[in-house]
Order: structure tokens, then C-alpha cells, then sequence
């Protein structure tokens, strides 16, 4: 959450800032701001609202000075005003500092900090660590940060400039990612690679308790305890900044587009079709371990939880593991030891989500094996677990996620075969679900091919104000999902429900003001479904249902059908969940809200 860019070098600050801002801003969009020094002055400039508002506010401005930095803002202290914007100032205006993260002992600090006199002129609790820096800088900006550092608690990426070193820039991390781009005019530091787009592919990565300063042609990067630290340059491909519409009105349009791509990517290289034999080459290391694996929990949050629910029913049920989905937010507090025989696999887009990674930590001090699944490379996550598999899916933008969590059920089923193989399954099942895999892509491109079909569905119901999604078993996660992007893009009230779960408390919702989505496709449990879609349909409950082609029956029985291609029981929700997409995809649009950028929200959760 929150997103941080900053320039030094001899080109000018100002684009370069606003460029990474404006790559930044699915990190936090509620207020931007930006400062420079220059001819001995500091220039500020903040803006409630989104990056565009800061960028109008600065138009005209001629800024000529190299070195600035830039933060686009999700509140956590203080109401998203100009005020509150960071940058903050500390001391008397000698320090200026940007900060993604909390500083959790803020309240104690900010006590000590008045009664030594100081004046607080914002909400937040960047403010105090603006002013402890300032407090500690005795000639050097590291050692004041390290200083500053040692004495607040919580997790923070951050960037600072002082008045008395107006070409440098230091930067520090301790739980938020920070990363540096090198290039021949200039150093840059940001939270994100997106932000080094069109300016650099040269990357360091910052590990926790790094601190790093930045001159125009030099970067010393120290521990913390001080010592030099010789960093490893690594070559980002351009996937991995890429952040272009192509000529789509939304990211999250784009991304939902990108699906038949996402899962053949998922398993280009990994999967052979001819032998259905999957090679993971992130796991190769841990192999016996993983054959020995006495119980796998799945740590994730939000979507990407979900997908874990898919995965612990996929693991268990055809890899024979004892697989356990956790929201990780919940497991990281749960007083529990683990054999040491268990493993974790921590599920995230970003691999920079707070609980998701303190639940990987908590895991490893118990002593056992840490795997991610994860989109970003070179994140915390890909970087802090023992072993994992990358989604390859490309940068994901829209605040909501789509193609990650198709990715992510994808790899599900690379990681069921895997481990089955592991264990030597009956080779004969594993192809035929290797060639259904590979024959999914097309299948995805027939259900997009429904969007218009989806769209008039999403204008009918999209004024009702709240809906129920209805799923059993594989598709119980793709319920939770798709009510989840309702209320996420459209801001309309969806709750996602174990379908058999109706009768013992949601069903005293269903009224003919109440839209149902129920997914039933023609899987093992098509009857049991038909059952609840009578109970709706008895009550007067409009019905949206998402069935396999051609299923007649429940087409009579359903106010609006979505027709979804045939294939294997468990690799329905990977069709499955695209109607749902579609629906608050387009519901969101008619409701005239900020479809990649919803309120509230942010794409990154990098604070408890
Ligand atoms: C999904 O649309 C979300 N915005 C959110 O639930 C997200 O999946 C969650 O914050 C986890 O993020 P991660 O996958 O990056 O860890």
C-alpha cells in the first residue's frame, strides 16, 4: 500500500515522478504529492485524490532540480486530505520523507516528540518519523535513518531527502518492499519495478533492514548494522513493468481479456501434453521433502484465498494430501505447532502482502518448508519462501483480480499432478487431465466470446443492491469470488455462499429483489444445485445461472443461463468464474464507478 518513487540523477525529477506515480497508483489513489529541492528551497507539492490531481496542480510549474520524490498515498492514519499527503516534513522543514507502511509505536513517539517541543501539522504517523530523523541527523542521513529506524516499530519502506544534502537521496526498508533502478543519468528507488517503466530494467533488491544512498552516479547500500553491502544487479524483463491498456477502456477488461494466455502460460514449459509428466522447476530442490509431506497449509488472503480453498480440495481429493486453506491474517495468531513434517504454501499476486508474509514467518520459525505461489518476481515472497512457483502471468493492474486467480487455479492443478507424480499416480488420469488443461484456453475464449450476452444480463440486475452467489464444492471458492468482485468494482452488497449452506441462514434473503448467480455446471453435484435453484425460484428469487451448454433443464428453471463449454469436474471454476468477472466487470461500468481503482481499496496490502 502506497506507492514511492524517487529521482536523482541530471535529467529533471518531475516526469520521470510522474511516470512512476502514475505506474504506482493501483498501490493507493486517495492523495499524491511530490517535493524537489531547489536554488535551496524546498518545492512541494501535494493533492487530494488521485495522481492526475497532483499532475494538474503542478502544471506549469517549471522544475528544473534532479533529485525529488514522489508518494501516492492509502490512508491508514489520518483522512486522505492535502494535509495528511505525504511528503511529510520534519524537524524545522530540514527532512522530507515519503513512507509506505505504520509506524505502530507512533502514539508514544509523537508524545516523547511534543514535549520536546514539536508541532504536529498532520494525522499521520509518517509525520513522527519525519521528525525523529530530523532529531537524530547529526551529518549523515543513513546513520539518522538507522537511528530513526531502531527506534520505531512496524513496517516501512521509505524515502528521505535533508536540506543539508540536497543531491542525495536515502531510502530504507523493513517489511515494505523497496527496490532500486540504475541508469547512465541517475539512481532511482521505488516500491514497485512498474515504476522504473521506459526508464530502466536494472534492479537491486533492498532485503529487510537495508538502507541505501543514492547520489546521481553512485549507490552504497548498508545492513543494519552498518556494514556495506555488495548487492546483486538483477535484468527485469520488460513483462514485468509492462503496464499498457492496448486500446482496452479498463485494466481490469484487459486482464479478464488476458485469461486464455494466463492459463496456457501457466503451464507452457511445465506441463507435457504427450506424457501429461509436469516438471516444476522451483520445486526441483525440495522434492523429497515435498514427497514426505505430512500436511500442507495454504495461506492466502482475499482472492487469492479462494483459489486456496480450490487448491485444498484439488490436493486433497486427487493428490491425496492433507491440504488446509487459511485466511492468513487468522493463521498468523493461531497458537498451533505444526510437524515438522508439514509445509506452507503462502498464495499472493503482489508476494508483498503483510499477513500472507507473516504467516510464511511464522511458519519457518516453527521450522518447516515455505513455498509461494506468486506473480511478482523478485517480491518478498518469491524471495523470503524456500521454494515456489511463479505464476507468469505478467503485471496485474486492475485493482481487482481476475487473471491471478484463474493463474492461480491453473497451477493448482500443474501442483495436484506434480505431486501425484511424485507419488506415482496412475499415469493414464494424469493425461487426460493434461490434455484437458491444454484444450482450455479455447474453451476460456468461448465464454469471452459471451461478454455482450453478459453485459445485457449485468444491466438488467445491476440496480438491485444486493445478490447471492450460490456454488457447492469446486465451485463453492468460484461463488465466494464472484462476490467478492461484485462488491469490490461495483460497490454492490454480494455475499458468496456454500450453496448447501442456504437453508441454515441466507435463504431468508432470497426475495424477487435479490438476484442469485448460481454456478451449476453439469458436474457431480448438477442435482444437488438444481435443488437450491428451486428453493430460490420458489421464493420469487430471480436466478443467473452458470451452466454447461446445453442444459435445458436448468435453462426453464433460470431467469438469464450463461452456457459455459463441457470439460472435467474440478476445471469448471476456471470457466466458471469468468461470467462473474464479466458480470461486476459490467455492473461497475453502469453504476459509473472507478473500475481499476475502487474505492477504499488498494492493490498491494502491505499493512496488517
Ligand atoms: C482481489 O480482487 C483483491 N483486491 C484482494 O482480495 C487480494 O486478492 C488480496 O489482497 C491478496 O492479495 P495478494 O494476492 O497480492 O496477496
Amino acid at each position: 500500500m502506497c506507492g514511492i518513487i524517487a529521482y536523482v540523477g541530471d535529467q529533471p525529477a518531475q516526469p520521470i515522478i510522474l511516470s512512476g506515480l502514475r505506474a504506482l497508483e493501483y498501490r493507493g489513489y486517495d492523495s499524491a504529492g511530490f517535493v524537489v529541492r531547489e536554488n535551496g528551497q524546498w518545492r512541494r507539492w501535494r493533492a487530494s485524490g488521485p495522481v492526475a490531481a497532483l499532475a494538474a496542480k503542478m502544471n506549469g510549474a517549471s522544475i528544473r532540480s534532479g533529485c525529488g520524490l514522489g508518494h501516492t498515498r492509502w490512508a491508514t492514519h489520518g483522512a486522505p486530505t492535502e494535509v495528511n499527503a505525504h511528503p511529510h516534513a520534519g524537524g524545522q522543514d530540514e527532512v522530507m520523507l515519503v513512507h509506505n507502511g505504520i509506524v505502530e509505536n507512533f502514539s508514544r513517539l509523537k508524545k516523547k516528540l511534543a514535549m520536546v517541543g514539536t508541532v504536529f501539522v498532520s494525522e499521520t504517523d509518517t509525520e513522527v518519523l519525519a521528525h525523529l530523523i530530523a532529531l537524530c541527523y547529526a551529518g549523515d542521513l543513513v546513520s539518522a535513518v538507522a537511528e530513526a529506524m531502531s527506534r520505531t516499530e512496524g513496517p516501512l519502506g521509505i524515502a528521505v531527502m535533508h536540506r543539508a544534502r540536497p543531491d542525495e537521496i536515502v531510502v530504507a526498508r523493513r517489511g515494505s518492499p523497496m527496490l532500486l533502478g540504475l541508469t547512465d543519468r541517475g539512481r532511482l528507488a521505488a516500491s514497485d519495478a512498474a515504476a522504473f517503466a521506459g526508464w530502466t530494467d536494472q534492479v537491486i533488491y533492498l532485503a529487510d533492514n537495508e538502507i541505501a544512498r543514492l547520489t546521481a552516479d553512485s549507490h552504497q547500500v548498508f545492513d543494519a548494522r552498518s556494514a556495506r553491502v555488495d548487492k546483486v544487479v538483477t535484468t527485469i524483463s520488460p513483462a514485468e513493468t509492462a503496464a499498457e491498456l492496448n486500446g482496452f477502456p479498463h485494466f481490469m477488461r484487459k486482464e479478464i481479456y488476458e485469461q486464455a494466455e494466463t492459463a496456457a502460460s501457466a503451464w507452457r514449459g511445465r506441463l507435457d501434453p504427450v506424457t501429461g509428466a509436469v516438471k516444476l522447476g522451483g520445486l526441483l530442490d525440495c522434492q523429497e521433502r515435498l514427497k514426505n509431506c505430512s500436511e500442507l497449509i495454504i495461506a492466502a488472503c482475499g482472492t487469492s484465498y479462494y483459489a486456496g480453498l480450490y487448491g485444498q480440495y484439488l490436493l486433497s481429493e486427487s493428490a491425496g494430501l492433507d491440504a488446509r486453506a487459511e485466511i492468513a491474517s487468522e493463521f498468523r495468531y493461531c497458537q498451533r505447532s505444526y510437524p515438522a513434517a508439514a509445509a506452507l504454501l503462502a498464495i499472493s499476486q503482489s508476494g508483498e502482502t503483510a499477513d500472507t508474509l507473516a504467516a510464511v514467518r511464522l511458519a519457518q520459525a516453527q521450522g518447516l518448508l515455505s513455498l509461494g505461489l506468486v506473480n511478482v518476481a523478485g517480491s518478498t515472497l518469491a524471495r523470503e519462501t524456500a521454494a515456489g512457483v511463479y505464476n507468469h502471468a505478467g503485471p496485474e493492474i486492475g485493482v481487482a483480480s481476475t487473471k491471478i486467480f484463474l493463474s492461480q487455479l491453473a497451477i493448482f492443478n500443474l501442483l495436484a499432478l506434480f505431486w501425484r507424480q511424485l507419488h506415482g499416480r496412475d499415469r493414464a488420469e494424469d493425461l487426460a487431465w493434461a490434455q484437458a488443461l491444454v484444450g482450455l484456453p479455447d474453451k476460456i475464449r468461448q465464454v469471452l466470446a459471451l461478454d455482450n450476452r453478459i453485459a445485457a444480463i449485468a444491466e438488467r440486475f445491476c440496480h438491485y443492491p444486493n445478490w447471492l452467489f450460490l456454488g457447492r464444492h469446486f465451485n463453492y471458492p468460484v461463488a465466494l469470488e464472484g462476490a467478492l468482485k461484485l462488491k469490490e468494482v461495483s460497490y454492490i452488497h454480494a455475499e458468496g455462499y456454500a450453496a448447501g449452506e442456504m437453508k441454515h441462514g441466507p435463504i431468508a434473503l432470497v426475495s424477487p429483489e435479490v438476484p442469485t448467480v448460481a454456478i451449476a455446471p453439469a458436474d457431480r453435484l448438477r442435482a444437488k444445485m438444481i435443488g437450491n435453484i428451486m428453493e430460490v425460484k420458489s421464493r420469487r428469487g430471480p436466478v443467473i445461472a452458470i451452466i454447461t451448454a446445453g442444459d435445458e433443464e436448468i435453462k426453464e428453471l433460470a431467469d438469464e443461463a450463461i452456457e459455459i463449454p463441457p470439460t472435467l469436474d474440478w476445471l469448471y471454476p476456471l470457466l466458471a468464474v469468468i461470467p462473474g468477472q464479466l458480470l461486476a466487470y459490467h455492473a461497475a461500468c453502469l453504476l459509473g464507478r472507478n473500475v481499476d481503482r475502487p474505492r477504499n481499496l488498494a492493490k498491494s496490502v502491505t499493512v496488517e
